[in-house]
């Protein structure tokens, strides 16, 4: 898949720009606070309908505006895509192809990406939610009805959570089987798929981990559940919802299911969470992002665009170009300050940004 041109109107700190992309390595680069980053945003909100950065698409609008646009064109197997996103203070129109789309699953799948940014480090070194937020986003983006189960899964979820705080136990007791046959249903998908994911993960993780650490050290992923089929993983939750009832009530929410679990990284066998330095942590990041654009190429069929934020400097130069080779066939979009630092060996698109727009010289991009 590839971006071929990224049209931003009032989002962020552009007013109006238009960017042309390579299909290799596309370089932003500037001083700090120009946009480079707000731009890398931009591509990943088509990528998945939401931001990295940020729950609230307001604070995509350009201060003073009413709205933002992000439009653009994206080759991919089945030809070329528009993908256009109109953000209101309160609303947003996503359109394909002209033609507007109702839900977020209508435009998941469309380009993939992969976001790479220091912050990341949160996937290793964060809560249960960060891990599971990786998987969420990039289940996603492969399987719509991934996404649909999960937004079955936490609708119902709520509903769930809300009676658990009823005060007739009667009531309560006599409703929660219900809920939770539905509850499960998705909730069976969801652990079924991500079993699938985390053991397609795993290896390439592991490879990917030890090409950047020469091998020093060894990165294994798990899941929190044993693999299942989805039916299995139904009956299971069905069977453990059951059994803790009485716990749920007193707590007044559902303490155990898909929505708690967490994804089990360790590094030489210590969990990486809790002994893991701040280096070990970035660098296990950074392979499970690796490892991440391998499973879209494996199960979407085509590579995604990786946009990497901010990350150049803080690998040496070696790592770098062996990062590239590594990435040869995928769409890159990277942020950082200096160009020349990040000494690339190949031909690469160098578009400078300031202050949120496109330095534009001598014809030179
Ligand atoms: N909604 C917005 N309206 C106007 N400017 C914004 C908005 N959101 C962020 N900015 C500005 O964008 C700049 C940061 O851009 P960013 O892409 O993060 O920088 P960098 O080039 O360092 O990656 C800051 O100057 C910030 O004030
Ligand atoms: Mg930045």
């Amino acid at each position: 898949m590839r971006i071929k041109n990224l049209r931003l109107k009032n989002f962020r700190n552009y007013a109006e720009e238009e960017f042309v992309f390579d299909e290799g390595v596309n370089v932003l680069y500037g001083r700090n606070a120009q946009g480079k980053t707000n731009c890398a945003e931009a591509v990943f909100y088509l990528c998945t309908g939401t931001s990295p950065r940020t729950h609230k698409d307001r604070q995509l609008i350009r201060a003073g505006q009413e709205s933002a646009f992000i439009g653009a064109d994206v080759g991919n197997r089945f030809g070329t895509v528009r993908v256009e996103a109109e953000i209101f203070e309160s609303a947003r129109t996503l359109r394909v192809n002209g033609g507007k789309i109702s839900r977020n699953a209508e435009l998941l799948g469309n380009v993939n990406g992969v976001f790479f940014s220091p912050e990341e480090l949160r996937l290793i070194q964060g809560g249960p939610d960060e891990r599971r937020r990786f998987l969420n986003v990039s289940l996603s983006q492969m399987s719509k009805s991934y996404y649909t189960a999960l937004i079955r899964y936490n609708r119902i979820l709520e509903q769930r959570n809300a009676l658990l705080k009823e005060r007739d136990a009667g009531l309560v007791l006599e409703t929660l089987p219900v809920w939770d046959a539905e509850l499960c249903r998705y909730g069976g998908e969801i652990v079924a798929r991500r079993g699938e994911f985390v053991r397609s993960l795993a290896p390439y993780a592991a490879e990917k981990h030890a090409f950047l650490t020469d091998g020093a050290e060894a990165l294994e992923v798990r899941a929190e559940r044993r693999e299942q089929t989805a039916a299995e993983a139904e009956k299971a939750l069905y069977a453990e919802l059951s059994s803790n009832y009485e716990r749920d009530m007193r707590l007044g929410f559902t303490a155990a299911g898909p929505h708690r679990d967490d994804l089990k990284i360790f590094i030489n066998g210590d969990e990486a969470r809790v002994y893991g330095s701040q280096g070990q942590a970035r660098t296990a990041a950074l392979a499970l992002k690796l490892a991440e654009v391998e499973i879209f190429r494996a199960v979407a069929g085509e590579a995604p665009v990786l946009i990497l934020d901010d990350v150049m400097s803080e690998l040496d130069l070696s790592r770098r170009r062996k990062l590239l080779q590594q990435m040869e066939g995928v769409q890159i979009i990277l942020t950082c300050t200096h160009t020349e630092k990040v000494l690339f060996g190949r031909q690469v698109n160098k578009i400078r940004i300031r202050g949120g727009a496109i330095v534009r010289t001598g014809g030179a991009k």
